[in-house]
């Protein structure tokens, strides 16, 4: 890690185009990281009371409300969908394929726009925010893919560093923050190795540090056990479900039943784009 430098505009300019297509939507900062508690297993979409001290603790992380997406081809991914996610929860969305499971996440990170509806992310209404305010918010959310998209050309370690490089980190901070993480997915002994050096389940660790090494509040996973075989899978569910232990709120999409049962977190489940709880 020798190249990092602490002049981000600069070090970004100078990254091949392949390493700032990933960036551009996935530099993440500590943004509010703090103000996530500590994890309680809760129902989705419950009130609670607050006062207006408290409200924006106890305001949903998530909100989405009667929202709808009709794609440019006519295509209805999702139809009349109301959701609230709180700080704190793991959430599985399930789904048949084509059930609008990734269109409901590309909503919370500002990728697509509803049709209608309104959706809210961390006190913000998508809908009121351009430019650098949406690219602000979406610091502040982690994104991991069944496919992982790591930098192929880079190591481990630049992979996961390259996000705390482009937002100026310093080196010293760079460091402090890399280690750990590597260490929480279990692959400190493969910092030095490519992304073709590692199996899928190391893989996808590897975009699960990514996600997370700026500690953001809100990390979505778009079917991350999609390539990955029983083991490695439960293996990404366990590293998923720490994270959502230190305080992080955890959306996970998944076609895998038997992860879910096996699980005994909130369920949601989409279907022709339509949306059901299937356990609170
Ligand atoms: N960019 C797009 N343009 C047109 N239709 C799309 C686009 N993305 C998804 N769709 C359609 O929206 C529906 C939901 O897709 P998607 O959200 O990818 O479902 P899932 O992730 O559950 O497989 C599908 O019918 C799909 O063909
Ligand atoms: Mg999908």
């Amino acid at each position: 890690m020798t190249s990092v430098v602490t002049r981000p505009t600069d070090s970004y300019n100078r990254l091949p185009q392949d390493a700032k297509e990933l960036l551009k939507n996935r530099v993440q900062t500590m943004a509010s990281a703090s103000s996530a508690p500590a994890t309680q297993q809760r129902g989705v979409g419950q009130e609670q009371p607050k006062t207006p001290k408290e409200q924006s603790k106890t305001e949903p992380m998530v909100k989405l409300r009667q929202v709808t997406k009709t794609y440019g081809n006519g295509s209805q991914a999702l139809v009349n969908v109301s959701l609230q996610i709180k700080r704190g929860d793991f959430v599985f969305l399930t789904g048949p394929s084509g059930s609008g499971k990734s269109t409901l996440l590309k909503l919370l990170y500002g990728q697509e726009r509803p049709t209608s509806g309104e959706v809210v992310v961390n006190d913000h209404s998508l809908s009121q925010l351009q430019g650098n305010r949406l690219a602000m918010l979406r610091r502040s959310i982690g994104v991991v893919f069944q496919d992982y998209k790591l930098i192929p050309r880079r190591t481990v370690a630049e992979n996961v560093a390259f996000v705390l490089w482009a937002q100026g980190f310093t080196r010293k901070e760079i460091y402090r923050r890399l280690w750990p993480t590597l260490k929480m997915v279990g692959l400190q002994g493969k910092a030095r190795c490519f992304p073709d050096e590692l199996s899928g389940g190391e893989q996808q660790r590897v975009s699960i540090a990514r996600a997370v090494v700026s500690t953001p509040p809100l990390l979505l996973a778009d079917e991350p056990t999609g390539n990955l075989d029983v083991d490695n899978s439960w293996q990404v569910i366990k590293i998923l479900k720490k994270l959502n232990s230190i305080g992080i709120t955890v959306v996970v999409t998944t076609h895998d039943e038997h992860l879910v049962r096996m699980s005994n977190h909130p369920v949601v489940q989409l279907r022709n784009g339509y949306l059901h709880h299937v356990r609170r």
